[in-house]
């Protein structure tokens, strides 16, 4: 989808389709008013019948208007309030996605990303259409013999700003949503191959890749060098695996300063979880294939951030392996030590992603960061006490939280807090080692934070839990590209304060 923005009113367009809105049904905003003007009120008579909804986001498609030089016009709901709501703005732009790609316009014009949001700005708004309407466009079919053919909307989009002062933050906004876009495809990408392609390697060729177009400095650890670095936990996941694990390192360099402080991003890369020894039942174990897209959202952010050009350092780090069982495999007793010097009692394998974390997190320290931030599918225990609407959220440091819960609300893709109280460290007791990898029962997702908290004492560190957000089961199965809209809006934050 190619887009490009353009301040004026819509009657003169050629197109395929005009999108426009309308509030409670029946008032025109001033683009559909000057549609409206042209068609000598031939949208004012339809609306009167009461054909178009005033839930936000219906839409009512009308072909042949009169007076126009398009071949279509699209009503879209914008709700019964003048200044739309976060939720209402999204659904509109998400419903006029959905009847663009069922029409056959090949080319549109959307006349209401610039409608007055609460608390919200022109370029906020453009980010956010712009974001949405490319990730619409997503498709998977890498594995599928013949190409998916259904329609996937229009080429070109155009954008129409009613007020000139507005282009430029808009034209702004808009290329970040398509950055921000991009490095969503790529996060689903990876997440949706499955693990026999998707292997610790084939990650490895694609932060290569990803370096080449990107201009990202790329290293990859092997084995033998983890093994120097004493990274005993991580390698304990890779035991019992065929494919040989893999620590990826990604730089991104933007800052204006040489040597400015980076953002770590450390991202958990199980291509697939078995649960190794203890192993997981069968059902909907096919869906670990996503125990990787922790790794996934580190390559898109980086791909969105290296896209804008931001002027940051950051840093993607991913500890990439499977967990398998095998005869090689870590056993439930075993007792490993992690690059930090601390020593895990493995009570379940299958509590793997912290085993392999903490020893990318002490990695972490050497690159004296601002601030890390790790992303996982960690807990199952996040799924049910926060569902699939916000990642779960825990930090050692309380500006850092609120700061990443704000450009969660600014971006749509929400977390929230769960307590990192000292007190659940009393769950983490091991009769044989400094600690086990798993806490008493109950609290699981903070338990596990718990757990890394102990590798991350020296820096400000954020924990994102995103085993409920990275992907959709059922019917929908498929990676969602969260939280790469969170952190991109966080790293767009810091290059504004810098
Ligand atoms: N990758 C899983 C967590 C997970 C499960 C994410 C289901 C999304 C859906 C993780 O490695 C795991 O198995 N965690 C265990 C930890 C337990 C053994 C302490 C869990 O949540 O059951
Ligand atoms: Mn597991
Ligand atoms: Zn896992």
């Amino acid at each position: 989808m190619e887009f490009s923005i353009k301040a004026g009113t819509p009657e003169k367009l050629r197109s395929g389709c005009i999108a426009v809105g309308v509030i409670d049904a029946r008032k025109l905003t001033p683009a559909a008013a000057a549609l409206d003007k042209a068609a000598k009120g031939y949208l004012t008579e339809i609306l009167r019948r009461g054909d178009l909804d005033a839930k936000a986001g219906a839409t009512l498609a009308l072909h042949n208007v009169p007076g126009t030089a398009c071949e279509r016009v699209l009503l879209v709901s914008l709700g019964k309030e003048a200044e739309l709501s976060d939720k209402d703005f999204r659904g509109a732009i998400g419903a006029t996605a959905k009847a663009l790609a069922a029409g056959g316009a090949k080319d549109a014009v959307i006349c209401f990303a610039d409608h007055p949001v609460t608390g919200r700005d022109a370029r906020w708004n453009a980010r956010q259409a712009a974001m949405l309407l490319a990730d619409s466009t997503y498709r998977y079919d890498a594995t599928k013999s013949k190409k998916d053919e259904n329609r996937r909307g229009p080429a070109k989009v155009t954008l129409l700003v009613g007020e000139k002062t507005d282009l430029a933050a808009a034209r702004n906004g808009m290329a970040q949503g398509q950055a921000l876009a991009g490095g969503m495809a790529l996060t689903k990408e990876l997440g949706n191959l499955p693990a026999n392609i998707c292997t610790p390697t084939y990650l490895a060729q694609q932060a290569k890749a990803l370096g080449k177009s990107q201009k990202l400095k790329v290293d990859v650890l092997d084995r033998a060098q983890m093994e120097k670095l004493g990274m005993g936990s991580l390698l304990s996941v890779a035991a019992g695996s065929a494919q040989p694990p893999k620590l990826i390192i990604m730089k991104y360099e933007g800052a204006a300063k040489k040597g400015a402080r980076p953002v770590v991003l450390v991202g958990k890369g199980i291509t697939f979880d078995t649960g190794g020894i203890s192993i997981k039942p069968a059902a909907e174990m096919d869906e670990m294939k996503y125990d990787m897209c922790g790794a996934a959202s580190v390559f898109g952010t980086l791909k969105a951030v290296a896209t804008m050009g931001l002027p940051l350092n950051v840093i993607g780090i991913v500890p990439a392996t499977e967990n398998m069982p095998g005869g090689r495999a870590t056993k439930p007793g075993d007792i490993v030590t992690s690059m930090s010097g601390q020593t895990i009692e493995i009570l379940n394998t299958d509590a793997e992603g912290r085993l392999i974390l903490c020893d990318a997190l002490t990695y972490a320290e050497r690159f004296n960061p601002d601030c890390v931030i790790d992303i996982a599918t960690l807990t199952g225990a996040c799924i049910i006490a926060l569902g699939a609407i916000p990642s779960g959220l825990m930090a050692n440091d309380d500006d850092l939280a609120a700061e990443l819960l704000a450009r969660g609300q600014e971006s749509g893709d929400r977390a929230w807090q769960l307590p990192l109280w000292d007190d659940y460290q009393d769950m983490l007791k091991s009769n044989f080692a400094d600690m086990p990898n798993i806490g008493s029962k109950g609290a699981g997702t903070i338990t596990a934070a718990c757990f890394l908290a102990r590798f991350t004492g020296k820096y400000k560190w954020a924990h994102l839990d995103i085993a409920g957000t990275a992907w959709k089961s059922g019917g929908e199965k498929g990676a969602t590209g969260r939280p790469v809209p969170l952190l991109t809006q966080f790293l767009l934050g810091r290059a504004k304060a810098a």
